[in-house]
């Protein structure tokens, strides 16, 4: 059963004013009678809206910044519920290594793969080893010119052969020693059969023996440890891209949607704008209905222009991200509450809302959600984990308190506007200086301390999550959700400078 985020809007006239200008460090909720007895992210329903066609089982999503998120971290994001979008941080023209991200995190799972990579069984071992390393897969189906399975070559067939000069039909496991399923297969009736039969791998094949798809043990055990994780209908995980408005932008988009993207993410700084409104056109004239996101916008005109446009969601925050200095440098943006509020009127019941930036403390999160967005999307809040990309380096910080150096591993963090993503993104060769000055940098580059996984970090926040909704008086996110929206006055305390000081200052 999805969940129901259309839910009538009954927006309190007081919100608004009390907002005003306001953000996540203004407010405190006022607890309330609480029905839940355990505040567990496992028993406690976070599902929520990502588009008008996908749902989520949590409401986390990692930001497009080529410092967030790349294939390590949407797989992260999807197998714990969320999803990730792919920035498109690539130099322009570079389409391939965006759709590369894709497919990985497109092939990381399945049900049943209906396109497992093949050789041929005359092929040399050394081609097979080569398609293995650049792909990723372990296991290749043998086919004849016909489509028909001849066996397969696994990485370990390929351990301790002589590789130079052999061919694959002396190394693979030929079809009359395979155990093969004949017509299609769900997930669970393989799941049966392989346990029954004792296999790893089971190759699907039509009536004449030719390839249909492949189901492995491997895949299968994956979907058991993440059983909230977000899954197309085939079984792999989802995953968004981001295009921009102009450029490349429509070619990218072809190529990433052919590579397996659940949802397209058009992502400028000023969503709010005739470059958008082409942007649109253009993409739903050559695309139909494929799942679309807009943004950003931060007013409610922002917000019904894109709906008036006919996209899936909007990403909602202009200034508030942790690498952005937009407000600095040109004084313009909404504080994000405010911005949540405003689009959520505009917004309410006809597409979900992303809310993007500005989340510095897992108590935002909540704010967040309740204040107008159905998501959070979240940069900084994942910068220096083992799953953005990017090196590690190595600083020498010196401890006040001894005066002592010690080697602290970094990685680097910046706003998508920041000169050197820019940079990065040009080609340089091509750029004269003048241009690179003229491009007005609107964000900045920071190092961030390096740290392990972001699985626990997603697992407090999620854990922390379920505490507020608990606080609030609820024993789900969506009835929280209805609950303050009926009502938001019970809940909002704006608080006084003092009570900021003592609420966050630590
Ligand atoms: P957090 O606060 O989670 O915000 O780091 C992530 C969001 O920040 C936005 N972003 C930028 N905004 N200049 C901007 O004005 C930039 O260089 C920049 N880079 C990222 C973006 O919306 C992201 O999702």
């Amino acid at each position: 059963m999805s969940i129901d985020w259309r839910y009538p809007e009954r927006v309190s006239t007081t919100l608004p004013g009390l907002v005003r200008g306001a953000t996540f460090d203004d407010f405190l909720f006022a607890p309330q009678f609480s029905v839940l007895a355990r505040r567990d992210p496992r028993a406690i329903d976070l599902r929520c809206a990502f588009t008008q066609h996908l749902e989520l089982k949590r409401p986390l999503v990692s930001a497009n910044m080529d410092t967030v998120t790349r294939s390590a971290m949407a797989i992260a994001m999807a197998e714990e519920g969320g999803i990730g979008v792919i920035d498109r941080g690539f130099r322009s023209g570079e389409i391939a290594p965006q759709v590369r991200e894709v497919e990985l995190v497109k092939r990381h799972q399945h049900g049943v793969i209906r396109t497992p990579y093949t050789i041929a069984a005359d092929a040399p071992l050394a081609v097979a080893a080569e398609r293995m390393h650049a792909t990723g897969v372990g296991t290749l189906v043998v086919t004849g010119s016909d489509g028909r399975v001849a066996g397969l070559l696994t990485t370990r067939d390929l351990r301790f052969a002589t590789v130079e000069g052999a061919v694959v039909a002396s190394r693979m496991t030929p079809r009359d020693r395979l155990i093969l399923h004949t017509g299609p297969l769900d997930s669970a009736d393989a799941a049966r059969q392989m346990a029954a039969r004792k296999v790893k791998k089971l190759p699907l094949v039509d009536t004449d023996g030719r390839l249909l798809g492949l189901v492995t043990a491997k895949d299968l055990l994956k979907h058991a440890a993440h059983p909230f994780a977000t899954r197309d209908s085939e079984g792999r995980l989802r995953v968004g891209a981001a295009i921009g408005a102009t450029g490349d932008y429509l070619e990218r988009a072809a190529e990433l949607i052919r590579a397996g993207a659940d949802v397209i993410v058009i992502d400028i700084a000023h969503g709010h704008s005739v470059v958008m409104d082409r942007a649109i056109a253009a993409f739903r004239a050559r695309f139909g209905d494929v799942d679309l996101v807009a943004g950003n916008v931060a007013t409610a005109e922002g917000t019904r222009f894109l709906i008036d446009r006919g996209v899936n969601a909007v990403k909602v925050g202009i200034g508030p991200g942790g690498g952005c200095t937009t407000r600095l440098n040109t004084n313009f943006g909404v504080p994000q509450v405010q911005a949540l509020v405003a689009c959520r009127e505009a917004a309410a019941g006809v597409v979900p809302l992303i809310a993007d930036g500005g989340v510095k403390r897992d108590g935002a999160l909540v704010q967040a959600l309740l204040f107008g967005g159905d998501t959070v999307m979240l940069g900084s809040a994942l910068a220096g984990t083992a799953e953005t990309p990017g090196d590690i380096v190595q600083k020498r910080v010196v401890i006040p308190e001894s005066s002592r150096a010690v080697q602290v591993p970094f990685k680097v963090f910046r706003g998508m506007a920041s000169l050197q993503a820019i940079v990065d993104r040009l080609d340089v060769e091509d750029a004269d200086a003048a241009d690179v000055e003229a491009l007005g940098a609107e964000g900045m580059e920071i190092s961030v301390p390096a740290r392990g996984s972001v699985r626990p970090v997603l697992g407090d926040m999620l854990r922390h999550l379920c505490s507020a909704i608990s606080y609030g008086g609820e024993a789900s996110l969506a009835d929280l959700r209805h609950r303050f929206r009926e009502n938001p006055s019970r809940y909002v305390i704006r608080l006084s400078e003092a009570a900021r000081r003592e609420s966050f200052d630590r």
